[in-house]
C-alpha cells in the first residue's frame, strides 16, 4: 500500500517555461472592475489599481497574463479601450450581457502587467473583426513611432512601445457560443491570414492558434488538425481549455480530473505531430493551455445572466480544500508535460473563478487554490524529472482504475534543489510515499507543506479569510537515499529537498 517512484537527474521531461505559471484577466464580472482596478478604493494607486491585489498577484507568482478575453474578445473594439478614459464609450458586452465602460483599457492593462512583473499576452478579435484590426492593434501597441497609430499611443501617454510578443488569434472559435463562431476551415484560413499580416510587421512574435474549448467538443482533434494544416508554419502554439467540477457528488472522479487533462495534452501533442509529419516539417508546435481551472460551470449555466449591469458578480466560485487538491493535481499535470506545454493560464486571476477575491471598498484575500499555484510557481522552476509512479489505485466511475498518487518533481539545476509535488487522491486514507533518490544527493528535507483539512468543504471567505492555510507535514524524513513521507487523505503536498 506504499506509493513509490525513483528520481534520477539523467531522466528528465524538459525545462519549465516560466510562462507555464500564467493567468488570465478578462473583462468579465468583477475581474477587472473592483478586482484589479478600483479607483477610490483605499489601497488604489494613482492609476486606480488596487495595491492590495497587486501584492497578492506578486505573491501568487503569475507570469504571462492573458487579456482581454475570453468570450469578451469576440466583441472587443480595441480603439474603445485607448485614449482619455472619460472619452471612452460605454458599450454592450454581449458575451456576458454586461455594460463595458472601458475605464480600464490597454494602457491600464500594460501598467498592471508591468507592476506585477508579468508578461503581456494579448488576444485579437477574430470573431467579429479580422486581419486589418489585428494589424492596427499591433501597430498601435508595438511600433516605436512615426506612424499615425504609434504616434497616437505616444499622444495617449505611452511613448515607449508595449512590446507585446505573445498573441492569441481569437478565442474558442470552435464554440457555438462564441460571437462569430467559425468552422475549422473558416477559422484556419482567417488565423493564417491574420498571422501572416502580423508577421509582416514583426516576424519575432509568438502566435497562438485556437484549439478546442475542451476535449469533449464534438470537433475535437479534427479541429486542431484542420486549423494546423492551414497555420503550421505561421504559429508557435495551439491552445487548450479545460474546466473541471464535481458532478452529482462523484468526488472520486473529480479527484481524478487530471487524468482527463493529461490525456487531452497527449492527444493534442499527437495531433500536432501528425500534422507536422504530413507536412514533412521539423518544426514542433507547442501547447498553450491558456484556460484551466476548477469551475462549477453547471451551477453558472443554471442561472440567467443579469441584464446589462456594470461589473456584476459572475462566476464567483468559492473554492473548498477539495477543489484546491484537484487544482493542485492540474498543476502537476501541466508540469508533467513541460516539454510541450510552454504556456498555461490559470483562468482567471481575481474574483472570476479566481485564486484572489476582493470586496468593493473592502479587503482582498486568498482562496484555497491560491496556495498550490503560489508554491508551484515559486519552487517548480528548473527541469522536470521523469516521474513514473507505482501506486495503489482506486476505482472511479469516469476514469476506471486511477493511481492514488499523482506526482511530479522539479530540479533547480543551479542549486541542485529538488521539489516534489504530490497529491493523494484518496478521500479516506493516508498514503505512505517512498522516493528513491538515486543520483541525487540532497542533504535534508527543507520543507513539507500540506494543504488538507478534516473538513473537505472548508473554504476561505470574507468573514473567515484564513480558515484554510497550508500546514507542515509530519514525520517526513530523508535516510539512506530514500525520502519517506505520509500523505494525508485528500491532500496537496510540496516537499522541498536541499
Ligand atoms: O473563463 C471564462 C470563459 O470560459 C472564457 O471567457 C471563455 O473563453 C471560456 O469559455
Amino acid at each position: 500500500t506504499t506509493a513509490r517512484f525513483a528520481l534520477d537527474p539523467a531522466f528528465t521531461v524538459g525545462e519549465v517555461d516560466p510562462r507555464l505559471f500564467g493567468s488570465f484577466v478578462e473583462h468579465l464580472g468583477r475581474c477587472v472592475y473592483t478586482g484589479v482596478f478600483e479607483p477610490g478604493h483605499p489601497s488604489a494607486d494613482d492609476r486606480g489599481l488596487r495595491t492590495d491585489v497587486l501584492d497578492l498577484v506578486r505573491e501568487l507568482g503569475v507570469t504571462a497574463i492573458r487579456y482581454p478575453g475570453g468570450n469578451f474578445v469576440s466583441g472587443y473594439r480595441w480603439e474603445d479601450s485607448v485614449g482619455p478614459a472619460e472619452r471612452r464609450p460605454r458599450r454592450l458586452d454581449a458575451a456576458w450581457r454586461s455594460v463595458e465602460t472601458n475605464r480600464f483599457g490597454l494602457a491600464e492593462y500594460i501598467d498592471f502587467v508591468r507592476k506585477v512583473g508579468g508578461e503581456p499576452m494579448m488576444a485579437v478579435n477574430l470573431g467579429t473583426r479580422g486581419v486589418q484590426e489585428a494589424r492596427e492593434l499591433l501597430e498601435y501597441a508595438n511600433h516605436p513611432g512615426g506612424t499615425e497609430l504609434s504616434d497616437l499611443r505616444a499622444a495617449h501617454g505611452d511613448k515607449e512601445p508595449y512590446g507585446i510578443r505573445l498573441w492569441c488569434l481569437g478565442n474558442e472559435m470552435d464554440g457555438p457560443w462564441q460571437t462569430g463562431h467559425k468552422t475549422a476551415a473558416e477559422y484556419g484560413r482567417l488565423a493564417a491570414e491574420t498571422a501572416r499580416a502580423m508577421r509582416q510587421l514583426d516576424d519575432s512574435l509568438e502566435l497562438v492558434a485556437c484549439g478546442s474549448s475542451s476535449q469533449a467538443m464534438e470537433t475535437f482533434a479534427a479541429w486542431e488538425a484542420t486549423v494546423l494544416a492551414e497555420t503550421y508554419d505561421l504559429v508557435d502554439h495551439i491552445s487548450l481549455h479545460a474546466y473541471y467540477e464535481e458532478i452529482d457528488g462523484d468526488r472520486d472522479s473529480f479527484l481524478a480530473s487530471a487524468v482527463d487533462m493529461e490525456s487531452f495534452i497527449e492527444n493534442v501533442v499527437a495531433t500536432c505531430d501528425h500534422v507536422g509529419a504530413r507536412l514533412k516539417s521539423r518544426k514542433r508546435i507547442n501547447l498553450s493551455f491558456d484556460e484551466w481551472n476548477v469551475w462549477y460551470q453547471r451551477r453558472f449555466q443554471a442561472e440567467p445572466l443579469p441584464d446589462w449591469e456594470e461589473a456584476p458578480r459572475l462566476l464567483e466560485d468559492n473554492y473548498s480544500v477539495t477543489d484546491a487538491v484537484v487544482f493542485g493535481s492540474l498543476v502537476i499535470a501541466l508540469l508533467r508535460h513541460a516539454d510541450r506545454v510552454t504556456v498555461a493560464c490559470l483562468a482567471q486571476l481575481v474574483n472570476v473563478i479566481a485564486p484572489i477575491m476582493t470586496e468593493p471598498g473592502g479587503p482582498a484575500w486568498r482562496q484555497t487554490t491560491f496556495f498550490p499555484f503560489a508554491q508551484a510557481s515559486r519552487h517548480g522552476r528548473g527541469r522536470v524529472l521523469d516521474v513514473r509512479v507505482q501506486s495503489p489505485t482506486y476505482t472511479t466511475a469516469k476514469y476506471g482504475e486511477v493511481p492514488l498518487l499523482h506526482a511530479t518533481a522539479v530540479r533547480d539545476e543551479t542549486t541542485g534543489a529538488v521539489t516534489v509535488f504530490a497529491v493523494n487522491r484518496g478521500q479516506h486514507d493516508a498514503l505512505p510515499l517512498e522516493v528513491d533518490l538515486r543520483g541525487l544527493a540532497p542533504e535534508r528535507v527543507v520543507e513539507h507543506s500540506v494543504l488538507a483539512d478534516s473538513d473537505p468543504e472548508a473554504r476561505n471567505t470574507l468573514t473567515d479569510p484564513e480558515r484554510v492555510l497550508p500546514h507542515p507535514g509530519e514525520g517526513t524524513e530523508l535516510r539512506d537515499g530514500t525520502l519517506r513521507a505520509t500523505l494525508e487523505p485528500m491532500s496537496w503536498n510540496m516537499i522541498r529537498l536541499g
